[in-house]
C-alpha cells in the first residue's frame, strides 16, 4: 500500500477478539475508534497484528477459561514475531481483565496491558508505556473521571444496525453473577450525550439502533437542560425512546437487557405506543420458582414475571419474549426446577438462552450449600432447551404468511439473494433480482414470509402494487 509521504501514520495492525455480551462487542469498536489515530487499522490475522485485544467475559467458568487458551497460541505469535524484529503489543481487556488482572499477568507474564472496562479511554497512553516499559501495565481501577466523556466520536459506516450503551454496571447482586464486580455499580449516561450519538449512528447510516445496559431498563439519565427543563431533572428509559423515535432516519428501536423489577408502567405502555420501538423484548427471568428466585436474590417473584408478560402482550400483542435461565443453581431441586418447566409452559417464550449454573469466585452463590450434581444439571438443561426450541420453532412457524418490513442488511448467502432482519430479530433471506443499488442496505422492506427453517425465515419482497392491495 502506498501512502502520501509527510502525511503517513505508522502503519500498524491491530487485532481485536471479543467474547461476551454486545457491551463488549460495542467497546471492542470504541477501542478501534480510539486507537486509528495512532495509526492501527483492523487485521483478523494475529501474525500480522502489532498489537492483539483480547477482550474478555468473565460470566462463565468456560468463557474466562477461553482466554488463557488464547493467551497460549498468543506467546508463540508473540515469539515468531520477535525473532523477525517486530514488537506484538498484548493487551487484555473486559471482564476477566477486571476480575482477574494480577492472576492474568502471573499466569501470562508475555501480556503487556491489563485494563478493565471503565478504562478504555485510556488505552493511548496505556499502549505508549508499554512500549516503553519491561513489565506490565495495569489499570483496573474504577476511575473517577466517565469513560463515556473521553472516548472519541463512533466512527462510519456501521452498517443499518448499531448499539449504543446507555447504561453501564449493575448494582442487583444476583447470587450467581459476576457483573457488579467486573463493572461496577450502575451508572445512567445522560439523555443529551445519547441524543447526540444516536443523531451522529443515523447520519452515518444506522436506521436501527439497540441501547446497551447490564440493567437497560433501570436507566435514569439527566435530561437535556433546556429553558423548559431545569438542571437535575431526570428521564427514564421510556422518555428517551420517545425522544429518539423522533430522530428522521432512525427506523427502528431496542433495548437489551431488562430487569423485571424495572419494568416500570410507562415502559410497558412505550411498548404499545412507539411505532419504531420493535415488538420484542429480552427480559431474563432465569427461574420460576419463588424459592431459587429468592436464593438468586432477584427481588421478585414468578408471578411478577407472569404479569409483566400478560402487560406486555396487551400493551403490544405481538410483541415476542425471550429470556436468560439457569438451571442447578445452588439448592434448586427437581420441584424447583418443574416450577422453571412450568413458567416457560404459560408464557411462551419466542427464544432464549439457557445455562448450566457455573460457580464463580467472589459470588456468594459460591459459598452456598446444596450443589445440583453436574449429570442432573446436564439432564435438566436438555429438557428446558427441548421445550425452548420447541417453542421457538413453533413461533417461527406462526410467523410464515404474515406480511412484515424487513430491514435489508446486505447479501443473502446465495448470489440473488438479499438478507435482512424481521422486527421479532429473525434472520431473513429474500431472492431480490441483481440490480445497479442491491441490495438495498438499510431499506426496510415489506416482504411476506413463507417458510421458516431451523435458523432464518424464507421470504419474498411484496411488490408495490399488491401491498397497497
Ligand atoms: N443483566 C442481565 C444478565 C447478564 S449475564 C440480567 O440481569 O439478566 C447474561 C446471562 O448469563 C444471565 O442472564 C444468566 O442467565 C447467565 N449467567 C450469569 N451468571 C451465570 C453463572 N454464574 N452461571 C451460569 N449462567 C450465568
Ligand atoms: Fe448480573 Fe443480576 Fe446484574 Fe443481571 S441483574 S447483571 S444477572 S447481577
Ligand atoms: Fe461477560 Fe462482562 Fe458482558 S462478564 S456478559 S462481558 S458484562
Amino acid at each position: 500500500m502506498s501512502s502520501v509521504p509527510g502525511l503517513a501514520k505508522p502503519a500498524r495492525k491491530l487485532l481485536i477478539r471479543t467474547w461476551g455480551c454486545q457491551m463488549n462487542v460495542y467497546d471492542s469498536g470504541r477501542m478501534a475508534d480510539l486507537l486509528a489515530p495512532l495509526g492501527y487499522a483492523p487485521t483478523e490475522s494475529p501474525e500480522e497484528a502489532d498489537m492483539v485485544i483480547l477482550n474478555t467475559c468473565h460470566i462463565r467458568e468456560k468463557a474466562s477459561e477461553k482466554v488463557f487458551s488464547d493467551l497460549g497460541r498468543l506467546r508463540e505469535t508473540k515469539k515468531a514475531r520477535a525473532a523477525e524484529g517486530r514488537q506484538t503489543v498484548i493487551a487484555v481487556a473486559g471482564c476477566v481483565a477486571q476480575a482477574e488482572g494480577a492472576e492474568i499477568t502471573a499466569r501470562a507474564p508475555w501480556v503487556d496491558i491489563v485494563l478493565g472496562p471503565q478504562t478504555y479511554h485510556r488505552l493511548p497512553e496505556m499502549v505508549a508505556r508499554a512500549s516503553r516499559a519491561a513489565g506490565a501495565v495495569i489499570e483496573t481501577d474504577f476511575p473517577a473521571e466517565d469513560k463515556f466523556d473521553h472516548l472519541p466520536e463512533a466512527r462510519g459506516a456501521q452498517g443499518p444496525v448499531a448499539f449504543l450503551t446507555i447504561q453501564e454496571g449493575c448494582d442487583k447482586f444476583c447470587s450467581f453473577c459476576v457483573v457488579p464486580y467486573t463493572r461496577g455499580a450502575e451508572f445512567s449516561r445522560p439523555a443529551a450525550a445519547i441524543l447526540a450519538e444516536a443523531r451522529q449512528l443515523v447520519a452515518q447510516g444506522a436506521r436501527e439502533i439497540a441501547l446497551l445496559g447490564q440493567n437497560v431498563n433501570a436507566w435514569a439519565g439527566e435530561a437535556p437542560r433546556t429553558a423548559l427543563s431545569p438542571a437535575g431533572s431526570t428521564w427514564g428509559l421510556a422518555r428517551l425512546l420517545r425522544e429518539l423515535a423522533e430522530i428522521p432516519g432512525l427506523a427502528r428501536l431496542r433495548y437489551t437487557t431488562s430487569h423485571p423489577r424495572d419494568m416500570a408502567d410507562d415502559l410497558i405502555a412505550a411498548h404499545g405506543e412507539i411505532p419504531a420501538l420493535m415488538p420484542y423484548l429480552h427480559l431474563p427471568v432465569q427461574s420460576g420458582s419463588d424459592r431459587v428466585l429468592a436464593a438468586m436474590n432477584r427481588g421478585h417473584k414468578a408471578d411478577l414475571y407472569l404479569r409483566l408478560a400478560d402487560r406486555l402482550r396487551e400493551a403490544r400483542p405481538d410483541i415476542a419474549l425471550t429470556s436468560d435461565f439457569i438451571v442447578g443453581h445452588p439448592g434448586e431441586t427437581a420441584a424447583d426446577f418443574e416450577a422453571t418447566m412450568a413458567l416457560v409452559e404459560r408464557v411462551g417464550f419466542a427464544g432464549a438462552y439457557s445455562f448450566k449454573y457455573s460457580a464463580r469466585p467472589g459470588t456468594p452463590a459460591a459459598s452456598m450449600a446444596g450443589l445440583v450434581a453436574e449429570p442432573e444439571k446436564d439432564s435438566r438443561l436438555q429438557t428446558l432447551q427441548a421445550v425452548l426450541r420447541h417453542q421457538q420453532d413453533a413461533f417461527n412457524r406462526a410467523c410464515v404468511g404474515r406480511v412484515v418490513d424487513v430491514l435489508v442488511t446486505g447479501s443473502g448467502r446465495h448470489p440473488g439473494q438479499v438478507a435482512g432482519r424481521s422486527p421479532w430479530l429473525q434472520p431473513v433471506h429474500a431472492p431480490m433480482p441483481h440490480v445497479p443499488g442491491m441490495p438495498p442496505v438499510g431499506a426496510v422492506v415489506p416482504m411476506t414470509l413463507v417458510a421458516a427453517n431451523p435458523n432464518s425465515l424464507s421470504a419474498t419482497v411484496v411488490h408495490e402494487e399488491s401491498a397497497a392491495a
